[in-house]
């Protein structure tokens, strides 16, 4: 497989093409960003942690039957992927109450939300990813009604699945985003699933290991990606 010319470049992620028309490089950048690509900055080895926690999020989810484009790791900080033609919304799932839904609704941070909150985002930057619902997505024909069950039938699903595997591990996954894609006419989960796009607690003292310690400034954000890598066996 050789790499080819840049496809795009994300706000943290490389999009490359390959001699196979089929298959893309997702190369983890170190750079992080927060409020839609207002702050931005170089955090050492998070490419890399990134990738390979990725890389694992991607393989537990194939084996449970959740079709992935994830096709293998690459090299420390790529992975190859499937090329998809991906809609442009954001599926948010919320298990404990935090970030934007307190701003949004003055509701208290860190409360159980049963059953989760399902909400979809549009996903543009400088409309700062406003909010949408199912009749934006039809109306607009970003998805059919039909893509639009299924991208919430996986996100739960994901969810579930999620929420078990963080938990023997001692963590609490409050919230996070999928993105979804269209490939040979099925949908398929893209993008990734890093501590960037989901919020995990210390199941004990709640502590912040996720993007939020670099959202908020709370430092060691690396460091607790980490943790959590550790914890899943992913890093020794
Ligand atoms: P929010 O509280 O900012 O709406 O985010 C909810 C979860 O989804 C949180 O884990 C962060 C993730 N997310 C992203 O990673 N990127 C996005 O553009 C959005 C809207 C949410
Ligand atoms: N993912 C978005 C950004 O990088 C929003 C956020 O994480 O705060 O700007």
């Amino acid at each position: 497989m050789k790499i080819g010319g840049k496809l795009y470049a994300g706000k943290a992620k490389s999009v490359y093409e390959t001699d196979d028309h089929d298959k893309l490089i997702l190369k983890f950048r170190d750079d992080t960003s927060a409020f839609d690509g207002e702050k931005i900055e170089q955090l050492a080895r998070k490419g890399e942690v990134n990738n390979k926690f990725n890389a694992f999020i991607m393989t537990q989810l194939e084996q449970v039957g959740i079709p992935t484009h994830f096709e293998s790791l690459y090299s420390d900080t790529e992975s190859l992927v499937k090329r998809l033609d991906m809609i442009p919304v954001e599926c948010v799932v919320r298990n404990i109450s935090a970030g934007s839904l307190c701003q949004r609704l003055g509701v208290a941070e860190g409360q159980d939300l049963k059953p989760p909150i399902f909400e979809f985002f549009l996903k543009n930057d400088p409309l700062h990813d406003p909010m949408i619902n199912e009749y934006h997505i039809l109306s607009f024909s970003w998805a059919t009604k039909a893509e639009i069950e299924k991208m919430k039938e996986l996100t739960f699903k994901v969810n579930q699945v999620l929420k078990n595997l963080f938990a023997n591990a001692g963590l609490l996954l409050v919230d996070h985003k999928l993105e979804f894609g269209r490939c040979n006419g099925e949908i398929i989960l893209g993008d990734e699933f890093t501590p960037d796009g989901c919020r995990l607690w210390d199941a004990g003292t709640r502590e912040k290991l996720d993007k939020d310690r670099f959202r908020q400034g709370l430092g060691g954000v690396v460091a607790a990606y980490e943790e959590v890598a550790k914890r899943l066996g992913i890093l020794i």
